[in-house]
């Protein structure tokens, strides 16, 4: 049984040591692929996992920039070696770049080198963008098709919510569109509705204001109102004048009865 199995672990074994001489290349990656907002004065941290099977050779890491109004890459920082900067921090073996007091010239797409020992390459790309604050809110209104459309320059993630009056939207004044930017109106468009943008930085808002809501629930009202005390009026005097013919009727028969006053 056992020499019969030998040749078999030999095998796995000679393959396993070829597929790791293979695959012993050099990679590297971001931990969070999604771009990278930063707020003015704040840490710009860009995190990085290498993967290098030949632990003994460090790799070179070297960081680049492509800023939007650039066209060629700047080099940002590299490893081993001095940083450029003294906002510029690199940690990790050159697995993690950080920037302090970020500044909007700092954004841009990152790339990341990686060489090993054997001049093989990898790299990785990163955007990062500033955040920046909700400006310049507007609603417009589409009459034919009674929808509100909140609108907002170019604020950062921005979070749309919507006022009727001073209550909060819900389902009695309409349908939102997913992102909450629109609002379509089912109920009779008026009164006065408030569209807020919010995102990390704070919020802004504008307003639209339709004819008034009060005005005709008011007259509404007062036309019931009107019409409930003409039926009372009216169903008094009815019953007073069917009292007094009964009152009549009655002396009548009493003073045919008794021929005589009482
Ligand atoms: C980094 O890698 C990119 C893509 O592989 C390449 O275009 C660029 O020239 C490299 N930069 C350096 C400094 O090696
Ligand atoms: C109003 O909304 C409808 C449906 O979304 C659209 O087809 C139309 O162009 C809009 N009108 C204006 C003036 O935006
Ligand atoms: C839209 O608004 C609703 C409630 O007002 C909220 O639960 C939802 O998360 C909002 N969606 C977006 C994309 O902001």
């Amino acid at each position: 049984m056992e020499l019969k199995t030998q040749p078999v672990l030999w095998a796995f074994f000679l393959m396993l040591s070829l597929w790791s001489q293979v695959c012993r290349s050099v990679s590297v990656h971001f931990l969070d692929p999604k771009p990278l907002y930063v707020v003015q004065g704040q840490i710009l941290a860009l995190h990085t996992e290498i993967g290098i099977t030949t632990k003994e050779a460090v790799p070179t890491v070297v960081w680049e920039r492509v800023s939007p109004d650039a066209k060629h890459p700047v080099k940002v920082a590299e490893y081993p070696g001095q940083a450029p900067d003294k906002r510029i921090f690199i940690e990790e073996q050159g697995a993690v770049l950080k920037i302090t007091n970020f500044v909007h010239a700092d954004s841009g797409v990152y790339t990341i080198n990686v060489t090993d020992h054997l001049g093989r390459v990898a790299s990785a790309q990163h955007i990062v963008e500033e955040y920046m604050a909700v400006h310049h809110v507007s609603v417009m209104v589409n009459v034919s098709h009674t929808s509100l459309h909140c609108k907002e320059a170019w604020g950062t993630q921005p979070v749309f919510s919507w006022m009727h009056e001073q209550a909060k939207v819900d389902g009695s004044h309409g349908r939102l569109s997913p992102d909450n930017s629109t609002l379509f109106v089912t109920a009779r468009l008026c009164g006065l509705f408030t569209c807020v943008v919010s995102n990390r930085l704070g919020h802004s808002s504008a307003t639209y204001t339709s004819e008034p809501c009060e005005r005709k629930g008011n007259g509404g009202t007062v036309a019931v109102v009107c019409l409930f005390l003409l039926l009372i009026g009216a169903g008094a005097l009815l019953f007073l004048l069917w009292r007094r013919r009964r009152q009549h009727r009655s002396r009548g028969e009493r003073l045919r009865e008794y021929d005589g006053p009482l």
